[in-house]
């Protein structure tokens, strides 16, 4: 399954079998972690066959079932975390659904308190997401269209249009979908931009970082710089 499969297929999975993640599986989704901690400079953690986080205190009567493995993304606590862990998680998370798991990325519904994570100094947890073979297929969701979210100028070239739309399909915290994408025509000899942005709510930083890895995925790096 190529990565722009995992995009359209991946839907946030809450129930999960006990069938272990194990083998060439483990491998592979431990490669990509290996590889977004250190081109990243994150601490992302993988906790296996570990049932408190999901199935503790009030989150045992969630809508969470089975969770049994998690990813935990922690890295240097600055304001660069959120979105850094948006867009690195992301690409683990797209590895996970290419290699037949399930995911879901989990803000508020887990225990904090039982999640077993480590921490070096200066370091901090910005998220979870439940991870794990699914039971249940997941429901498909509203979306927003490529024109509420990006300024879609008719002489924009195509990599931009399939970058928003690529975007749209990022999974988002309450599917708010508040992120923007602005194309930026080429100034003298450079590179066309684009400026990707964010209205305030919550975890908004974190889903542009996840909306922006869907986008550079699909646009082409090559093909444009980020505006800042
Ligand atoms: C940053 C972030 C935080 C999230 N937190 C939670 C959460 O605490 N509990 C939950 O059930 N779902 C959570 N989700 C999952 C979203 O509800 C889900 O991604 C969204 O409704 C879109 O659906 P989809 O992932 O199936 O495309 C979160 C998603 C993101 C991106």
């Amino acid at each position: 399954m190529d990565v722009f499969e995992a995009m359209k297929q991946r839907r946030s999975v809450r129930t999960y079998s006990d069938r272990p993640i194990e083998g060439e599986v483990l491998a592979a989704l431990m490669a990509e972690i290996d590889a977004c901690n250190a081109e990243g400079g994150l601490h992302i953690q993988l906790v296996l066959d570990e049932p408190e986080a999901f199935g503790t205190g009030i989150f045992k009567y969630g809508q969470f079932k089975g969770v049994r493995n998690y990813l935990c993304f922690v890295g240097p606590d600055n304001d660069e975390l959120d979105e850094k862990v948006g867009y690195y998680g992301e690409r683990v998370i797209l590895r996970a659904q290419q290699l037949g798991l399930g995911t879901c990325w989990v803000a508020l519904t887990f225990n904090k308190r039982r999640t077993r994570y480590e921490l070096a100094p200066g370091e901090k947890l910005a998220l979870v997401a439940s991870i794990g073979y699914g039971t249940a297929p997941s429901k498909p969701r509203k979306s927003k269209s490529l024109g509420d979210v990006s300024n879609a100028p008719g002489d924009a070239p195509d990599w931009f249009e399939q970058g928003v739309a690529a975007a749209l399909l990022a999974p988002t915290a309450i599917n708010q979908q508040k992120f923007r994408f602005e194309y930026l025509p080429p100034e003298g000899d450079g590179k066309p931009r684009v400026r990707a942005t964010t209205r305030r709510g919550t975890q908004t930083r974190v889903d542009l970082g996840i909306a922006k890895c869907h986008f550079e995925l699909a646009a082409g790096k090559e093909n444009f710089d980020w505006a800042v």
